[in-house]
């Protein structure tokens, strides 16, 4: 068992680093307080700090010369029902997990609790957690076969997390199929690089970025976990989008048969809208990579072809595949994973060393470092790209009102729902102008295609002006 360093010990580090402020209040402090600063403390990779941060700031943009474009698989390729069979056999034999990223802060939508407990849907207003979890079951009854779920919180809010799960009975599965952990937590830093102290007996953390999934994924044993019950592929995906397929057998299928898939990472991908719509992209430079929309030179994310299309439109929207053994490969590093910081300006509300006092600053004060998942792409062995369509797999809430808000993912649902509804053949009531004249939500526990719904909707109707949960 570690020991915590005593108070002349962590000196001595504080002032090999250069961080000797964090004991600033060191003398008014309760012993517990003591006891609890020293603790986080140890934790803090302080003689990092400073190589994480000149990464950060060196991260390498690829210039417009070496940016191509990728050449996605469709969703209505030709060959889809041989992918999707291969696809349908991997989850029967029991090699496919779920992973759910819901460690992030979620400071846009302003919710009170964790993300995931959004009510999200247009109907019942399900809480974003309950969605995932009743695509789940539902995949586990169609294929017969028990999928493990990973649940990634971080230190902010793993307790209220558990706590709804616990409440919602784990939704109806059994507890040991879904597996919580918190991930890493990096310290926020000042300009300069001083690590700031949130309070006087702790310093200011901030979650580690999606990419610390990886990390924690090992670190939390689920990956020893996974390959000794023969689970050999993750579906990733985030908390913040109701209409991800979590288990989707045509992108399990290309992932590990496509001829030019190594099976270590897949991505899907939408259309921008335009070129103008704030998105990642997929490109090749010359390796897969997702150009951030503000590291995309102009001549990049405003290019089109002869015929008019954007060129370098495939937009991710952060679900992907990947591979067990090759998260265990990108892990195998002393610092945990291979992945590249980033950093972010923002404001962080700090205690000043000096004055003691607790300050909420007006301007951006602090570095944020995290890591991204679609970084590991960049690792991955012939990475392949899958693009779907947008209403089917994509209504992300980020925002509390306007874009990607709670507003447009209901409308986004129900614009797949009547969708789903008119492919299986049930008549949609609709107004003079062509839009539905009803609310419709489908559970993932009536069906999970419109093939689904053909068969349980068999005889029944929508009546005009009512909002159905079906
Ligand atoms: P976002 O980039 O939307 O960040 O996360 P966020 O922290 O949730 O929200 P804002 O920016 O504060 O409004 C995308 C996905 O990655 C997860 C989030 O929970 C979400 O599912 N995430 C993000 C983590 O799990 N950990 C992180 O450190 C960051």
């Amino acid at each position: 068992m570690r020991t915590t360093p005593s108070v002349a010990e962590t000196k001595q580090r504080l002032e090999r680093t250069g961080q000797q402020h964090l004991l600033a209040f060191w003398d008014s402090l309760d012993e517990s307080r003591r006891e609890a600063l020293l603790e986080a403390i140890v934790q803090l990779p302080l003689e990092h700090i400073s190589s994480m941060l000149s990464q950060a700031a060196s991260l390498a943009r690829p210039a417009a010369a070496d940016i191509r474009p990728v050449r996605p698989y469709l969703r209505n390729m030709a060959d889809a029902s041989k992918y999707r069979a291969i696809g349908d056999d991997l989850v029967k034999r029991g090699k496919v997990a779920a992973f759910i990223v819901a460690g992030g802060q979620g400071t846009r939508l302003g919710w009170r609790g964790p993300k995931g407990t959004y009510p999200a849907t247009p109907v019942a207003g399900k809480p974003l957690f309950r969605v995932f979890a009743e695509q789940i079951m539902a995949a586990e009854r169609a294929y017969g076969v028990r999928i493990p779920w990973f649940v990634m919180t971080s230190e902010a809010n793993h307790h209220e997390t558990e706590r709804f799960f616990d409440d919602n009975r784990w939704f109806g599965r059994p507890r040991g199929d879904t597996m919580l952990f918190a991930q890493g937590m990096v310290p926020s830093v000042s300009l300069d690089g001083q690590v700031l102290l949130e309070h006087a007996w702790q310093p200011a953390l901030n979650p580690d970025g999606h990419g610390g999934s990886l990390k924690a994924l090992r670190q939390a044993g689920a990956i020893d976990h996974m390959q000794a019950s023969g689970i050999e592929h993750l579906c990733y995906f985030q908390v913040d989008n109701p209409n991800v397929h979590v288990i989707d057998p045509l992108f399990l299928g290309l992932h590990v048969a496509a001829p030019d898939s190594s099976a270590e990472m897949s991505s899907k991908c939408v259309l921008k809208r335009d070129v103008t719509e704030k998105v990642g992209v997929f490109v090749k430079a010359p390796r897969l990579t997702v150009l951030e929309y503000s590291d995309a030179p102009k001549e990049i994310a405003e290019a089109r072809d002869a015929s008019g299309e954007i060129v370098y439109g495939e937009g991710s929207i952060a679900i992907h595949i990947i591979g067990v053994e090759f998260i265990r490969k990108l892990t195998d590093h002393p610092l945990g994973s291979v992945l590249p910081w980033h950093r972010a300006i923002k404001k962080v509300p700090f205690v000043d060393p000096v004055s003691g006092q607790r300050t909420d600053p007006a301007e951006p004060n602090a570095i944020k470092l995290e890591s991204f998942v679609f970084d590991a792409l960049h690792e991955a062995e012939s990475p392949i790209v899958l693009r779907t369509d947008r209403v089917e797999e994509f209504a992300p809430i980020k925002n509390a009102s306007g874009e990607d808000s709670p507003a447009t993912s209901k409308a986004i649902q129900v614009e797949r729902a009547v969708r789903w509804l008119k492919e299986a053949g049930i008549p949609v009531p609709c107004h003079a102008n062509g839009q539905p004249d009803c609310v419709v939500e489908i559970s993932p526990l009536t069906a999970r295609s419109p093939e689904d719904l053909r068969r349980t909707m068999q005889g029944k109707s929508i009546t005009a002006g009512t909002e159905v949960l079906l």
